[in-house]
Parts: structure tokens; sequence; C-alpha cells
């Protein structure tokens, strides 16, 4: 039978294993084996091979087999053997001959694709900006002061740490009124969507029936059943993502108040971006907020609440979280996704206490997504006030990107309108009908990365009730400081000419 034997690194190095095969006994093998580690380069020149004993107990062979192996190879010139140096393989191991040389390896890193020359798109923040020493001190001081217990399985909840830090900040930044128990950690916004909404097995038509029927009843998939009310411009990524989990998305019209709430009706939940209309712009009106929170009530529906960007707000006034106002009918969700980055992979779901436990029924008997390490940086990076810090560093810097952005477009066209500025990383400029698919593939055409508006158009959205809109979604935070002006000089270089003035005009 063949014998492998997996040396341990202090021994020699390297890891090798050494598998005894093929005809000729015990001896042949092994010689074969160590011959071949040398040829392909798995034992470089110069390592020293292990003692004949150590060698025969790991192989199960006789101290002689390996001797002989051994004396084999040093004679062929593979190895060396000196008084008081030991074996090791020979400086000058026979080069391979031409027909014996591998393929070249591949480089370990990939070539880099060819980006655009600039990455106007939105979803990054400034990835130049992660806090790394902040973070990096974080993590030490939570590695230092972790009980052991952290690095067994994680408790599906989150660490208690992290959930109480959240508690506090959120409630300070944010307005959002909970306590530890009823947060959940996961890995971000999409992860909760998946959590929320993972396929149903069960005989459900879908719609539920019933006050509170959104909750799933049983099992532990799917805590909640669509169909889902989504604003008619959204993330597609979100809508893909719920149409894999069988939920049927019903677009909700929006105007320059948010999403239309009033047009809710059968559906049992909605998903809205409340601080800031995803991708248009503005907040959801007061009134509207305090409707949908009222048509929650009535029709024991519940508003998912995608708090994707809320802490980069610049000149109104803080808008607070919908789920302040009832914590029983909103799913508040949010991510260091934008705040810090989408690398960290980490976020929280505040929950109405009724979907506590199939929440966490879904996550399973164990944290299976959020690192605990990370969990316990970001509490430390929260409560030690670095959090607050970085926040705020980042706000001047995506506001100064912001002004510059609507102080290029003022001087350089100011035919366009610029909507969605007073918060968030990415703003909308208004096209004039008919011209953003040709301004998307000029802006291509130059190098430039962004999208139009259509990309992020429910398609069912229809007609009188929500009637297209010609724009561009511009992330400000993508280019790094010293190419962003020259950015923005591309981008107001493809956008549509302004109406001619008649010659009179003034
Ligand atoms: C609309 C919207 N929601 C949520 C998120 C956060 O997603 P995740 O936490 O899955 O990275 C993003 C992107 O950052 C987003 O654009």
């Amino acid at each position: 039978m063949a014998k492998s034997w997996v040396n341990s690194a202090e021994r020699i190095g390297a890891d090798l294993h050494l598998e005894l095969s093929g005809p000729g006994g015990r001896r042949a093998a092994l010689t074969r084996a160590l011959r071949d580690a040398v040829r392909s380069g798995r034992l470089a020149p110069g390592t020293r091979l292990p003692p004949y004993r150590s060698l025969a107990a790991d192989l199960g062979v006789a101290r002689n087999t390996v001797a002989d192996a051994y004396a084999e190879l040093v004679a062929e010139g593979w190895l060396t053997a000196r008084q008081g140096a030991g074996t090791r393989v020979a400086e000058r191991a026979e080069p391979l001959r031409p027909a014996e040389r591998v393929a070249p390896r591949s480089p370990r890193t990939p070539p880099r694709a060819r980006g655009p020359r600039h990455d106007l798109r939105q979803g990054t923040p400034d990835v130049s900006a992660f806090p790394r020493a902040a973070w990096l001190a974080s993590y030490r001081r939570a590695l230092q002061q972790a009980p052991n217990e952290v690095f067994g399985p994680g408790d599906p909840a989150g660490r208690v740490e992290l959930r109480e830090a959240l508690t506090e900040y959120l409630a300070r930044a944010r307005g959002v009124r909970t306590e530890p128990g009823r947060i959940v950690i996961c890995s971000g916004f999409a992860h909760a969507l998946r959590l929320l909404f993972a396929q149903d097995t069960g005989s459900g038509t879908g719609t539920g029936t019933g006050k509170d029927s959104g909750a799933g009843r049983g099992g532990s998939r799917g805590v909640l059943r669509g169909p889902l009310a989504v604003e008619a411009y959204g993330l597609g990524f979100h809508r893909e993502l719920l149409a894999a989990a069988g939920v049927r998305t019903v677009p909700l019209p929006l105007d320059e108040d948010g999403a239309r709430v009033d047009r809710l009706t059968r559906e049992r939940a909605v998903l809205l971006t409340p601080a800031h209309q995803f991708p248009t712009g503005g907040p959801l009106h007061p009134e509207r907020r305090a409707a949908v929170i009222d048509w929650a009530r009535a029709r024991g529906g519940v508003i998912l609440e995608d708090d994707y960007d809320g802490e980069f707000r610049y000149d109104r006034k803080p808008v607070g979280a919908v789920q302040g106002l009832d914590p029983e009918r909103v799913i508040f969700i949010g991510s260091v996704s934008k705040s810090l980055s989408p690398a960290v992979r980490l976020g929280w779901m505040v929950l109405p206490e009724r979907y506590v436990d199939a929440v966490l029924a879904a996550k399973g008997e164990r944290e299976a997504w959020a690192s605990v390490l990370d969990q316990l940086s970001l509490a430390d990076f929260i409560v030690s006030g670095a959090y607050d810090r970085h926040v705020r560093r980042m706000r001047q810097r995506y506001r100064s990107r912001r002004d510059r952005l609507v102080t290029a477009l003022a001087e350089q066209a100011p035919h366009i309108d610029v909507t969605g500025v007073a918060a968030g990383l990415h703003a909308v400029l208004r096209l004039p009908p008919g011209t953003e698919r040709s301004t998307v593939k000029a802006a291509t055409w130059q190098g430039i990365a962004l999208d139009g508006l259509a990309e992020f158009r429910h398609p069912e959205a229809t007609g009188s009730d929500m009637p297209v809109r010609d724009g561009l979604v511009v992330g400000c935070a993508t280019p790094s400081e010293h190419a962003y002006g020259a950015a923005l000089e591309a981008l107001c270089g493809v956008l549509p000419p302004g109406e001619e003035r008649g010659s009179d005009g003034g």
C-alpha cells in the first residue's frame, strides 16, 4: 500500500508530501519520491533533510531504508552529506531537462484589468481613507482583551459587546430606539435581505394572511414573505437577490417627497431608503414617514429601513431613523459598507421583538458569516470614539467633493440640475429627456465610468405613475483626491449642451 509523509515545517522548512508508491519496494519508492521532490523544486537547494530515524518513523519504514535512499541520491548528486551538516539538497541540483520543464507558473496576482480612466460610479467609499491605524489599534485591543470563549463558535446574534455599542451609537447618531437583545449582527444589508427572505419551502402563497402575517410561520426559512413593495428606483442587485429568493417586488412611484407610500396596497412589507432615497436623493417627507407607520399599524405590515449612508448628511438637519417612530413596525438595517468599507462585511438588523427568534433561526446555531474578531474590533472602534472621528472626517471630505462637483457644473454646465446632494456619496444629474443613453455612451468613450438612472429603475415601473427620468448617477467618492478634478472636467465635457439663447436674450 502507498505510504505518505508530510514533514513538519520546523524540521526541513517547507511542507513536503512524499508518496511512497510504485514498483521496486520501499527503498526504490522513497528514492524516487525524494528525487522527484528535488527535481520539481519542492525540496529547495540547501534544504536539510530529516535524520534517518525520524523520517523512518514518520514513514513506518526501516532506518536503513532511509539511509540507503539518501546514499543513492548523494551518489547521483541530488543530495550532499557532510559530517555535522546532515544531509541536504545539493546546491546545484541538476537543472531540469527541457522536456521536463514545467510550464511557467501564472503570476500570483492576476493581471489587473484596466479600469476606466475616471471612475465616477456610485457604490464605493473613498478606499484610500480606510482608517488603517485606528482599526489596527481596535483589533489589537479586542484581541488582547478577548476571553478564550471568543475563539469558539460564535453566537448567531453577534457579540454582545458590539450589540451594546450599536445600541448606544444608533440611538445617539440615528435616533434608533432599541436594546442589545433586538439587534442581530449580519454581514451587511444584502445578507440581511437573504436572512429575511430565505427561500420559503413552505406551502404559503406568498402573500400571507391576517395581522402580522409578514412573519414566517414555523420553520427556520423565510422570516418575511413577498410581495415586497420597493421604491421604483433602487439597487438592481437587491431586486435580483429577492427575485432569486422567490420574492416578487412591486414598485412604488417616487416624487419629490420620496416614495408614494399612499400606494401601498396588499403588500405586507415595504423596503425604503428614508434618509436618502437611493439613488435619486431626497429624504422621505415627514408626512410620508408618519403615513407609512400608520399603514404598517393598520395592515400589520413591516417597514424595512435601509440606512445605507445615514451618517453622511451635509446641509440639512439630521434625518433620524423612521424606526424611532415605532420600533415594533420597522426593521432597521445598517452596515459599515459606506461608512468604513464594504470589505469589512459587517452589518446589523434592529428588529421588532416578534422577529428576533425567526431571524436567529434563519442564521442557524452558530455564527457563520460575520467574523467574531471583526465584531469585537468594531465594538472597540465605536466605543473608543474612532468611528465618530472617522465619520466626521469622511463627512468633510465627501462634502468638499460634493461642493467641487456642484461648482464645476455651475461653471461649465449650468443648464444641468444636480439633485440629491444634501447627503450621501453620490449625486444625480438631471438630463434633458431622451439624452441619457447617448450621454452614458459618450462618457464610456471618454473613459468615464458612471451609470444612467435607467440602470436603477424597476422593470415594472410604468408610465404616468412613474415617468421615466433621464439622469446620471455620479459617485463622488471613488476617484483619488488628485484625480478628482480631471474626472469632473471630463464629466462636464460629455454632458449634453444647453439650449442656445436667442441673440436678443439677456
Ligand atoms: C442602497 C444600498 N443599500 C445598502 C447598501 C449596503 O450593502 P451591504 O451592506 O450589503 O454592503 C448599499 C451599498 O453600500 C446600497 O447602495
